[in-house]
């Protein structure tokens, strides 16, 4: 056995190894149920030896305390900015620019690096004797706010450099990808929250949160472009500095191009403006930079900007276009939401030809009438928004837009009258029965994410509701077959049947729902305030839905917030106390003790049962715990369970045989555990179904495709594509019987189709 101390050393270079491969270079070696295990060793070692406890352990990613407030650092090198130059002026622009600097530096052959300009924010890193020490913000470019904890949790920044010198530092963005962003607007609208209104905006807010352990949620990124203090001679070029870091392990700009003349300057910048758009983060220009390093302060600078770099600012994304009508779409929660039918315009690589206009608030704020010219723009890729209306061409008879007129006081998809909703600006249909609704709750029943059921997306769910097939997203359960594959998707005029090929699809990816876990149909079923990341977390401390339905754990989490509340109320100092007289603030330290003590207890509870976490708060005590869930979700959630709809939709999952199950399945030694599985051809000896149960139930996992990180194929006779995928990655293929001898299991439960034909 080594050595504890040894053993840590060891747990933490080889996490390191393995965040670097899977963050910076997106290819990893091992599956995440491996690197967990590793992750628990090294967390369970430091837990028996706290003193071997270091800041730059990977445990310690999201060890930070939460703050009030962020303390202020000097840059040893300030931080600058850069000049702008805009694509309008053109190569000539360019060339002006690139012709001072080669008066500055006469005689010498200049060489100029063109690399993205990501948008997101400014960070230096600071590493003394290769390990990460400080980070920073930009703030004024002198001095910033000190991050170091919340950019700890990034996992692309390594936390040890090998072969660094004494002091280094240096410069990057922190940005969201842009697959992130969305996600993460998807689960605040989930959450009834307005989500951010771009990457950045999300990147920053997500940086400055005070608790580390938020920011840790947030899959941020990081790409580094920059020296700052450096012990070392800098490599000569920009080229060889991004080298440098790349082989420090940081991730740098991957589109670099070394040029020699304004000409080649501007073809760089426009083949990147070509690819950008694939990189899976925001970039809002092209940065520029003279390439040799030791030219650069020879060039100079101005009071704010080098003269030797520029930032190149593509055209604006956005487009004149003209609204031909205004529609409103009904959400999943019965919020009516307009939406610019538009004249169709190019931007940005797509066709456009509506636009959200949020609500009714901001149409009125921005005075937006049917018929006006509007400049549109595509704001973080998301949908796209109207800016402002062009009030010159604004027709003189248009009217301004009524939006309860404009609809006649009816929701456009069942005509029931809706209510506005005062905290959201709003207008919402209560209608349950509203057939818009039920198809979004259908659509979004088997999204990715939650149930995930194959070829069941929008078009699929509108004609299954519109023609009364299905009222419930639990209707698909008892669907024949011969129901679905007729359903008509076209119109009476002119029908187009789904077809059996497609409705088999639909039912399989049903059957799978079945057995998915309990987390899945937590998020499925679209409870209010429940998102997914909600779901996981109920999912993981409860069993059942049962056990979510009359959950202790939720219904402790209301009450402390009730305790939290009283506390607030009936402190006798506080200010809605001031003029109570001598013998009712008495009463009230009464009262407020009682609701002290039972904070303090419902606190301790929550600890102890993992739902809540020991503030981080130096005064804090156990009514200060932080929930895993908070207590709008968690009552949400209990009100959900015991309302008709709950009630109704429990009673409906028994009878269908339906009981997700949660909590984190146990590592196991099974040959499967922490490995994936891929499924193909049939299989003689158990269902699919049983299958899946089964490699799930020892902790593994069922994908759909082969590819390089697939750990395993089983194949049945018929087994087609897979096979070969299986072959070209080099995966082991498995016939069953070997698959069931590796499971070591019995013989098994018979073939159970499960299809109602
Ligand atoms: S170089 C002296 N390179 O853009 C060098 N900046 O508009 C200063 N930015 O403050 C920065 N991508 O926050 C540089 N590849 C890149 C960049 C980049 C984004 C940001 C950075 C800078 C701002 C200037």
């Amino acid at each position: 056995m080594p050595l504890p101390h040894d053993r840590i050393a060891q747990l933490r270079l080889e996490l390191e190894e393995h965040d670097r491969r899977y963050y910076v270079e997106a290819r990893p070696t091992i599956g995440d149920a491996e690197y967990d295990a590793l992750f628990r060793e090294l967390r369970e070692l430091e837990a028996a030896h706290p003193a071997l406890i270091t800041p730059d352990s990977p445990t310690q990613r999201v060890g930070g305390k939460a703050t009030d407030g962020f303390a202020q650092v000097r840059h040893a090198v300030p931080m600058l900015s850069l000049d702008n130059l805009f694509a309008k002026d053109g190569l000539d622009g360019l060339r002006k620019w690139i012709i001072s600097v080669e008066k500055l530096l006469p005689g010498e052959p200049l060489e100029w690096l063109v690399e993205p300009k990501v948008d997101g924010l400014a960070v230096s890193l600071r590493y003394e004797d290769g390990r990460f020490v400080t980070g920073a913000t930009r703030g004024d470019g002198e001095m910033g706010d000190d991050i170091t904890d919340n950019l700890r949790t990034i996992r692309a920044i390594p936390l040890h450099l090998k072969d660094a010198p004494a002091v280094l530092e240096v410069r990057g963005e922190v940005y969201l990808p842009i697959a992130a962003f969305r996600k993460i607007c998807d689960d605040m609208r989930a959450a009834g929250d307005e989500p951010f209104a771009n990457p950045r905006n999300a990147a920053a807010g997500s940086l400055k949160q005070l608790d580390p352990a938020t920011v840790a949620k947030r899959p941020l990124a990081i790409i580094l472009y920059s020296p700052g203090e450096c012990s070392s001679d800098l490599p000569p070029t920009q080229a060889a500095f991004l080298a440098w870091m790349a082989a420090l392990g940081f991730p740098v700009p991957r589109f670099q191009r070394v040029c020699r003349s304004a000409e080649e300057v501007f073809a760089a910048i426009q083949e990147l403006d070509g690819v950008r758009d694939s990189f899976g983060f925001e970039t809002d220009g092209a940065v520029i930079k003279l390439n040799q390093v030791a030219l650069r302060d020879r060039a100079g600078y101005t009071a704010r900007f080098p003269r030797w770099a520029k930032a190149w600012k593509y055209l604006s994304e956005q487009a004149e276009t003209r609204i031909r009508a205004i529609t409103v779409q009904v959400g999943r929660t019965g919020n009516l939401t307009p939406v610019a039918e538009l004249e169709p315009v190019f931007l940005r690589g797509s066709t456009i030809s509506r636009a959200t206009l949020h609500n009714e608030d901001e149409i009125r704020r921005k005075d937006i009438r049917i018929g006006d010219a509007v400049i549109i723009e595509k704001a973080g890729e998301v949908i796209p928004a109207v800016v402002r209306v062009v009030l010159e061409k604004r027709d003189a008879l248009a009217a301004p837009f009524d939006f309860l007129q404009h609809i006649e006081n009816k929701c456009p998809a069942c005509g029931h009258a809706p209510r506005r909703d005062p905290e959201f600006a709003a207008w919402v249909c209560e209608n349950p029965a509203c057939p818009a609704q039920k198809t979004r709750r259908l659509e979004y029943f088997a999204k990715r994410g939650a149930l995930d059921i194959e070829g069941l997306g929008s078009t699929v769910a509108d004609a299954l509701v519109e023609r009364g097939i299905v009222d419930d997203p639990l209707d698909l359960f008892t669907l024949r077959l011969t129901t679905l594959g007729a359903l008509n998707l076209g119109t009476d005029e002119e029908p187009r049947t789904f077809g059996e090929k497609n409705a088999a699809k639909v039912l399989e990816g049903c059957q799978r729902a079945r057995t998915m876990p309990l987390a899945r149909w937590l998020h499925a079923l679209a409870i209010t305030d429940v998102g997914e990341e909600t779901a996981h977390d109920l999912g993981k401390y409860h069993d059942t839905l049962e056990a979510v339905a009359t959950s202790p754990l939720l219904r402790d989490v209301v009450a402390l917030d009730k305790a939290r509340a009283d506390i607030a109320t009936l402190s006798p100092r506080a200010q809605i106390n001031k003029d109570k007289t001598a013998m009712e603030k008495t009463q009230l330290a009464t009262r407020h003790a009682e609701a002290i003590a039972r904070a303090e207890e419902l606190g301790a509870r929550l600890i102890a049962s993992g739902f809540a976490a020991p503030s981080k708060k130096a005064d804090g005590t156990a009514a200060d715990a932080v929930v895993v869930v908070g207590p709008s979700a968690a009552a949400a959630a209990l009100a959900w369970f015991a309302s008709p709809l709950g009630q109704r939709t429990m009673a409906r999952l028994a009878e269908l045989g339906i009981a997700p199950r949660g909590g984190t399945p146990a590592a196991s030694d099974s040959p499967f555990s922490g490995k994936t599985v891929v499924l193909t051809g049939t299989l003689e000896l158990m269902s699919r179904n049983a299958a899946q149960e089964r490699i799930r139930a020892v902790g593994g996992n069922v994908a759909s495709s082969v590819s390089k990180k697939t750990h395993y194929v089983v194949a049945g006779p018929g087994a087609g594509s897979k096979l070969e995928d299986a072959q070209k990655h080099g995966v082991p293929v498995l016939t069953e019987a070997e698959f069931l001898a590796m499971l070591g299991s019995p013989p098994l439960p018979q073939k159970e189709d499960g299809l109602l034909l």
